[in-house]
């Protein structure tokens, strides 16, 4: 058969309260025209984020059930130590109660003023947990990802010659190289099998460690089995484990690619500091056998992890995006291709090229998609990058609208509604305005900005 369905049935729905455009109004109004201000049930179609949003399975939920809440030693610690080991080997697997929480206590032991840490992008919770120890964090993604229209395989990959050229000049500054699989700042585009063990390679031969972040390792496997040469025949599984098995550790968001609600973890090689790694979760998360989650959450990782490496699931999700993504662009939309695994990202910029960077044109796109069709998206762009440490202002690289898909939530209609939503935004863009700033924090601003739109 040509159509690719949902691989699952329904069981349990949540309703969708449909509001009216000019309640919407009202609703945007009152939250400063910041998205991570609205109420979820004022939303139709909430593609905020699919962090956390994921649907469990019937057996997670089973799996609920099972939680043992002990304080120390609980059987559902070592489950879910057994799940994240089969796919990812690594010696001390820490348990977080989310992915930030994990990054915090990584860079709080080797972060520090002087300190560099370069990446292929990093995400903006890891660029903000490695910049308030006062280190820098640097992004040296591949050239290709730069151009939205360059249909590279692997946008997702780190430039080796600008990491070689940083590591021979100054390997002292920097305590370890990260790698996001998939890149989600950049697009949720994958990294290569053979771009990761050529980082690793080059990392190693300077003696400092590699970390992956790893939220969305399965989608990433899967452009690799998909994209890759001599990948194609070969389970998801496998791929997953090779590319960890080069990785000295890893930060991880069990919100993405273990379809959990909450949870994380931190894994790493190394004895010392994996030590003090335990150190500090007893201060800020809990003991190492629970870290900041409840036993049953374990149980919900654990049976996760062996889900998201299903093939026919791994199948369905891609394509889901690939079917919006082709849509938009018979709409004239343009968008980063090809698509990413988690999310389409909507070119903002070049959608309305009459708004200019410093008046958000990322921003003034996800307010429309509310107002016009309650579809909740998020901006990736001067927003969120814009803001330097020195309180200046400047445009980001591009002004991205990411329309992440949480996972087994959505059917094909709520796609196609999606894509009419679009339309009416198309047809309307020269009327779309930019917006200003009226208060923002110092760091991350675009959880709590209030805006206005300009004239
Ligand atoms: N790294 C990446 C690549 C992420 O996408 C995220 C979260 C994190 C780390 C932090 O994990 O939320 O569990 O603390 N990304 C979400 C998103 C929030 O919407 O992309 P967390």
């Amino acid at each position: 058969m040509k159509t690719i369905i949902e691989p699952f049935r329904i069981k349990v729905v949540e309703p969708i309260r449909l509001t009216t455009p000019e309640e919407r109004r009202g609703l945007l109004s009152a939250a400063g025209w910041n998205l991570f201000a609205i109420h979820s049930d004022d939303v139709i179609i909430d593609l905020l984020t699919d962090s956390g949003t994921s649907a469990m399975s019937a057996e997670q939920w089973g799996a609920v059930m099972r939680g043992d809440e002990s304080y120390a030693g609980s059987p559902s610690f070592y489950r879910f130590e057994a799940a994240v080991r089969e796919l990812m080997p690594f010696r001390h697997i820490i348990p977080t109660h989310q992915g930030r929480a994990a990054e915090a206590i990584l860079f709080s032991i080797i972060g520090g003023p002087g300190k560099v840490v370069p990446s292929n992008t990093h995400f903006d919770t890891t660029r903000g947990n490695i910049e308030a120890t006062g280190a820098t964090a640097l992004d040296l993604v591949t050239p290709q990802a730069h151009d939205p229209d360059e249909p590279y395989p692997f946008k997702g990959n780190i430039d080796l010659v600008r990491l070689e050229r940083l590591l021979g000049e100054s390997a002292d500054r920097v305590p370890v190289v990260m790698l996001t699989v998939t890149n989600n700042a950049g697009g949720g585009q994958p990294v290569s099998l053979a771009n990761i063990r050529a980082a690793a390679e080059i990392v190693h031969r300077h003696g400092k460690p590699l970390i992956i972040d790893g939220c969305r390792f399965a989608e990433n496997a899967w452009f690799i089995k998909c994209r890759e040469e001599g990948q194609g025949s070969r389970k998801v599984a496998e791929i997953v484990r090779d590319m960890f098995a080069v990785a000295d550790g890893m930060i991880m968001s069990a919100k993405k690619d273990a379809f959990a609600n909450i949870g994380g973890w931190l894994a790493l090689n190394d004895d010392a500091l994996a030590a003090a790694a335990r150190n500090r979760l007893i201060l800020t998360e809990g003991f190492p056998t629970y870290g900041g989650l409840a036993g049953r959450d374990l149980e919900a990782i654990a049976v996760g992890l062996h889900e998201i490496v299903d093939e026919q699931y791994l199948r369905y999700r891609v394509r889901t995006n690939e079917y919006i993504g082709e849509k938009l662009l018979s709409l004239g939309v343009p968008i980063v291709r090809p698509v990413g695994g988690h999310a389409v990202f909507v070119n903002a910029r070049q959608l309305l090229p009459h708004i200019a960077p410093l008046n958000y044109p990322g921003q003034a796109l996800a307010v429309s998609l509310y107002e016009l069709g309650g579809v909740r998206a998020c901006e990736i762009g001067t927003v969120m990058f814009g803001l330097k440490p020195d309180g200046t202002e400047q445009a980001a690289e591009m002004d991205l609208v990411r329309l992440a898909m949480p996972r087994r939530v959505y059917t094909q209609s709520h796609a196609d509604y999606l894509v009419e939503v679009f339309a009416e935004v198309v047809q309307r863009r020269e009327q779309l305005r930019g917006l200003r700033i009226v208060s923002q924090p110092t760091q991350l601003r675009h959880f709590t900005a209030r805006f206005e739109p300009l004239p």
